[in-house]
């Protein structure tokens, strides 16, 4: 993938704000590019307001099994879903499953909207905000799978504590995926590959699902590629596809 240089644009800056009276977290990347073509802006406009999950309030919770049309079977969340192409493949695929994407960038948030109508996608809810907010707001265990697909890697070394792949987000994880549940983790990024590895099983909550090399360097049948995977291939980088699951906590010292 390209550098996170890439996260400067015209979108709003790094820093913490409120809004509706919610304290933020720092988010380092942008949430607004170009212009929307008319479409996506009608979609935004309409569409939006009706897939969208609000950041909730202070402290409050959000309840993922009500936000769906019915009680789904499972809940999987994406974080950092870009353009929304892996999401819509796997909401398409997996009616039965209620999809949180989380994406703070509007330019990103509109073509999976475009996505949605034109696929009459029922089974997505967007939060338009930092994963570590939606993460803090979700209750214990109610995640079964979640996506972490090319995330920033942020090369500099003075930028590694931006890295999406922290102890903090890490401890949020655990506490929102159930036992059993999987993350996947994609980077293209060789120093990213390593830290997210040594991140991961440091927290002792997950364990790495990979038997052998082309478990990791083969992307899955249900694992489509993104288009930050395909800027890679193009530019003749390789990614690693993780897969790690969340041990019980009373198998791990409570972790
Ligand atoms: C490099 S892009 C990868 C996009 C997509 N997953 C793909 O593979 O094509 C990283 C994405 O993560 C989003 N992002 C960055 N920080 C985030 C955060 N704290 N919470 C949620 N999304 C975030 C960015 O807006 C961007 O769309």
């Amino acid at each position: 993938m390209t550098g996170p240089g890439d996260n400067g644009g015209n979108g709003d800056r790094p820093g913490s704000d409120t809004r509706g009276g919610t304290r933020r977290k720092v988010l380092y990347g942008r949430r607004k590019g170009r212009r929307l073509r008319a479409g996506r802006r009608a979609l935004v406009e309409n569409l939006l307001p009706r897939v969208e999950i609000p950041v909730p309030e202070g402290d409050a919770k959000i309840d993922p099994q009500t936000i769906f049309p019915g009680p789904p079977r499972e809940i999987w969340l994406e974080i950092g879903f870009g353009a929304g192409e892996h999401l819509a493949w796997q909401a398409a695929r997996n009616p039965d499953i209620g999809f949180i994407g989380c994406e703070p960038f509007i330019n990103g948030v509109a073509r999976l909207l475009t996505a949605i109508e034109a696929d009459g996608l029922d089974n997505i809810r967007i939060f338009r905000d930092d994963a570590g907010v939606l993460l803090a707001a979700l209750p214990a265990r109610s995640i079964r799978r979640v996506f972490v697909l090319f995330s920033d890697p942020w090369p500099k070394t003075r930028h590694h504590k931006r890295r999406f792949i922290s102890p903090a987000n890490l401890a949020l994880l655990a506490q929102a995926l159930d036992s059993g549940a999987e993350l996947r983790v994609a980077t293209d990024d060789p120093g990213y590959q390593a830290w997210i590895m040594e991140h991961v099983l440091a927290s002792g909550a997950f364990e790495w699902l990979a038997r052998r090399p082309g478990d990791w360097r083969t992307r899955p049948a249900d694992w489509p590629a993104t288009r930050y995977e395909e800027k890679a291939v193009k530019a003749g980088r390789r990614a690693v596809f993780f897969r790690f699951r969340r041990l019980p906590p009373a198998a791990n010292g409570g972790v």
